[in-house]
């Protein structure tokens, strides 16, 4: 549903019923969300990056910190957000209840209508001293949204990447490399029905085998199998399933073969590397919407909640030249591709 970008003050009586209207038009459970960074100096105000998620139907935003004006601006609006809890935030929520109780208090309560995913940590790596506080900051999260009786509508996770699987090709001989980081979070999302965040990169792992790897692999553009696994008879022609399917096998190793997976970041940048072009991106990001729907080939039919990465080009993130290049929309708003959200 695409909602006028801007409304002429003329028609009023329009916009108000258009606002009346919105809730009930607007899906439930959005299956296709954006992360929302802000490591840019020209980037458009809070309310207006809320009315392009609107005007676009981007019904779910990721955000990386308890930014109070971005969720004031998006308090009514009808977006569902994954709120991360920061890296800085997270050994004193694993240690001291209090803090995690004051945290809630102050970043979640007044915006609890918003809020569906609370994230512990992003790309958290597991033989940092951060890690070991990730299980108790999650388990003081959620019991301070229990005191809040919000715990049964909010669900509390953790963000990882794909570095902590080891031997994913094929997708059968997965498994989580080190269980005493991951054993206690994989417990605490199976007693609570939480889904697992994971951040999934498919151009990652193309630019680092690009040598021998199809391009087309990497875009969900392949007319043929590339990777056959001989355990399960699946025949891969796409890395993003290769990638999932490896989580779902760990994750089922570990002993919870139905805790759900939610994308909490993929994305393919346009510019700054090898492959990074507008037109690849572009194929990237719509095949993904297409696909993130279908699931992957463990788990056909079984769609996959997917965060695209990301909003805007961020013209301050550091690093490889790639990670400024990202964005669906340029900071003026423009948007940098064709998409259709919904
Ligand atoms: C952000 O990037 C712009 C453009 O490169 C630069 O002019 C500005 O100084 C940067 N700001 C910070 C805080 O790094």
């Amino acid at each position: 549903m695409a909602v006028p970008q801007k409304l002429p003050t003329a028609a009023a009586a329009t916009a108000l019923s258009l606002a009346f209207l919105m809730p009930f038009l607007l899906p439930t459970e959005a299956q296709i969300g954006v992360c929302y960074g802000t490591l840019g100096d020209n980037l458009p105000s809070r309310q207006d990056v809320v009315k392009l998620y609107q005007s676009n139907g981007i019904g779910a935003m990721r955000i990386y910190w308890p930014d109070q004006p971005a969720l004031q601006a998006l308090q009514g609006s009808g977006i569902k957000l994954i709120l991360d809890v920061p890296r800085e935030s997270i050994q004193s929520l694993g240690s001291d209840p209090s803090a995690a109780m004051q945290w809630v208090q102050t970043n979640v309560v007044p915006f609890a209508s918003s809020i569906k995913y609370i994230a512990v940590g992003n790309e958290v790596y597991q033989y940092t001293d951060i890690a070991p506080s990730v299980g108790p900051a999650m388990q003081n999260v959620l019991n301070a949204l229990n005191s809040a009786n919000l715990g049964g509508q909010i669900k509390v996770s953790t963000a990882i990447d794909t570095s902590l699987i080891s031997k994913p090709y094929p997708p059968s001989g997965s498994e989580f490399s080190d269980m005493s980081f991951m054993g206690p979070i994989v417990d605490f999302l199976k007693t609570n029905g939480s889904p697992l965040l994971v951040n999934v990169y498919p151009y990652l792992v193309y630019v680092y085998n690009k040598q021998v790897m199809d391009v087309n692999y990497g875009l969900f553009t392949s007319p043929r199998t590339i990777l056959a696994d001989k355990a399960t008879g699946l025949q891969y022609q796409n890395l993003f399933d290769v990638i999932v399917d490896s989580v779902y096998t760990a994750l089922s190793k570990a002993g919870a073969p139905n805790i759900a997976i939610v994308v909490a970041e993929s994305g393919w940048p346009s510019d700054g590397g090898d492959a990074a072009t507008v037109g690849n991106a572009e194929t990237y990001y719509r095949e993904l919407i297409k696909h993130a729907k279908q699931g992957t080939l463990l788990k056909p039919g079984q769609g996959i909640e997917t965060y695209l990465f990301a909003m805007f080009d961020e013209n301050n993130k550091s690093g490889d030249p790639t990670e400024q290049h990202y964005g669906l929309f340029y900071p003026n708003q423009q948007p940098k591709y064709q998409l259709n959200f919904n």
